[in-house]
């Protein structure tokens, strides 16, 4: 079809985040043609938002087995061992590279760098910025690389033929247009807008997903969404939600409901502490209990809070609160997306040249649940690893792309498909709820999506029906998918299922 421009490159990356500027710079180190194109602008991404840290092994009382003992233990049975073990390990390098690049963390009394703890970890190994703003200060150091970034550009369609990529179809303010490459990077974030309430910034709409389903590579664990226990509740209205980080509580902070009671005593030996997908759990037991809609942090008896934690001191001045002063109102919320596009520890999809790293791939790190603060692990080590592999299988090699149709995709309107999956496929999940799910969402209409709006929202309803079809068959409670009429995990489950579309485009 006729495009209003054309452009060539070595490696396309889609995504400005962590994993997509990391894996940039990592090929064009290697001398690859970059683009990297963003929808958003310099910090529209998760990356931007991130709090408590860098789950990194530290060289004193830390050792690589006991970070992949603890993620093995928080991902609930499906975590792929010696992929855990691989990117534990190249945790201390990759810091080091974000350090060689100007990103500094905060130092102790001690003068060593700060370490503090979250949900899962059995001992102190978390690296933070900024006391709570590890993430913008991530992006400040992988924006200022200066790294060439297309931004207003959306990816709307992967390019393929017999023998792999051949491009990418992209809407920006020109029009439609074709980058002819035989490597594309997809680093696209997560899919928190699936949700009414996410921590996630308003672009995380699942578009990795629905590109990689539509070249031809497979999904899994997408039915192991993470709900992060703390999420502000007084802010009210939908859209992206104030996060009060888990290092909160790793300093102290005691979570309780209306009547002052403790959420998770007698729950797990690590009580607040506990991974996070037991902590949201038991949240939403207790406020089913209560017919309540929130639980309170107490953070009141920390000293120095503002100091540690200023981003969520602002945030909650914001929303009339003082953590010095105020227990803080909240309540479980859509944070992560534990499954994705199928990798190996290198990137690699099943389609020759097509590569994912960050949120939107499956690694096999996370299983069921996501150990806290492995997700910027992952992304530092899974975004240089993909753009040297990119480099080396593909570098040099000439494609031209023949045809590039729009996207005729399956679309709900966002509204109503976030109510329906808030209801039916949040937290705690049945049988009749997921059914209802699967219904609306196999009714919806097909269209053409010629915007980047229509876009997103495609890619929403097609993530939603692979995420509910995951969730339908996985007929056991495990990490975070609960099943109230399955409540315990089935060893026949301890397995990923990876799904692709078929010829009519079904999962
Ligand atoms: P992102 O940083 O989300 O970047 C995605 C990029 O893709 C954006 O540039 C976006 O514009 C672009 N994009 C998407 N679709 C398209 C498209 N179709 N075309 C072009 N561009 C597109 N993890 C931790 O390890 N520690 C933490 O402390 C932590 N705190 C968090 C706090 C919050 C509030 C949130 C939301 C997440 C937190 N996480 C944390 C998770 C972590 O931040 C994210 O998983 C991680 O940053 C994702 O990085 P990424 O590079 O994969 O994607
Ligand atoms: C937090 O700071 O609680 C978020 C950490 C994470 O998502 O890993």
């Amino acid at each position: 079809s006729r495009v209003a421009w054309e452009d060539h490159a070595d490696l396309v990356v889609i995504g400005g985040g962590v994993a997509g500027l990391t894996a940039a710079r990592a090929a064009s180190l290697r001398g690859m043609r970059v683009l990297t194109l963003s929808k958003g602008g310099p910090t529209d991404t998760s990356t931007q938002y991130a709090q408590g840290g860098i789950a990194v092994v530290a060289p004193v009382g830390d050792t690589v087995d006991a970070h992949v003992a603890d993620t093995l233990a928080a991902g609930g049975g499906l975590c792929d061992e010696d992929a855990v073990r691989s990117i534990v390990s190249a945790g201390p390098d990759a810091v080091a590279a974000l350090g060689d690049l100007g990103a500094v963390f905060d130092i102790g009394r001690d003068g060593a760098v700060a370490r503090t703890r979250e949900g899962g970890h059995s001992i102190r190994r978390i690296i933070h910025a900024g006391g709570d703003a590890t993430g913008a200060e991530i992006q400040r150091a992988l924006n200022a690389a200066g790294l060439p970034v297309l931004f207003g550009a959306a990816a709307a369609r992967i390019l393929t033929d017999a023998r792999g990529v051949t491009g990418v179809l992209v809407f920006d303010h020109r029009g439609a247009g074709i980058v002819h490459t035989p490597a594309v990077l997809l680093a696209t974030g997560g899919l928190g807008q699936l949700y009414a309430c996410s921590t996630n910034p308003p672009g995380a709409t699942a578009d990795g997903i629905a590109l990689a389903l539509g070249a031809g590579a497979g999904i899994a664990d997408l039915e192991f969404v993470q709900f992060h226990p703390t999420v502000l509740f007084a802010a009210g209205g939908v859209g992206r939600r104030p996060l009060i980080s888990e290092a909160v509580r790793g300093e102290g902070a005691r979570l309780v409901d209306s009547r002052g009671r403790s959420i998770t005593d007698g729950l797990h030996p690590l009580g607040d502490l506990a991974p996070r997908d037991v902590v949201s759990r038991a949240i939403a037991a207790r406020l089913a209990d209560l017919g309540e809609d929130h639980v309170f942090l107490d953070a009141r008896h920390l000293d120095g809070f503002a100091d540690r934690f200023p981003t969520i001191t602002a945030m909650c001045a914001d929303a009339g609160l003082d953590p010095a002063r105020d227990r803080l109102p909240v309540a479980p919320a859509a944070h992560y997306s534990c499954g994705g596009v199928v990798t190996d520890v290198h990137g690699r999809t099943r389609i020759p040249g097509l590569y994912a790293a960050g949120e939107v791939a499956r690694t096999g790190l996370h299983g069921a649940n996501r150990l806290a603060s492995n997700s910027l692990l992952e992304g530092l080590v899974l975004g240089e690893r993909a753009g040297i592999a990119a480099a080396v299988e593909r570098g040099g090699l000439r494609v031209q792309v023949h045809d590039a149709p729009t996207p005729v995709l399956p679309r709900l309107e966002r509204n109503a498909l976030q109510q329906l999956m808030t209801q039916h496929a949040s937290v705690v999940r049945d049988a009749d709820g997921l059914a209802a799910a699967s219904v609306a969402l196999d009714s919806a209409p097909i269209s053409a999506c010629t915007d980047p709006a229509s876009l997103e929202d495609a890619a929403l309803t097609v993530t939603a029906r692979i995420l509910v079809r995951a969730a339908q068959r996985r007929t056991e409670s495990r990490g975070c998918h609960t099943r109230s009429d399955h409540p315990v995990p089935d060893r026949a489950w301890v397995h990923s299922l990876e799904q692709r579309l078929d010829s009519a485009g079904e999962p």
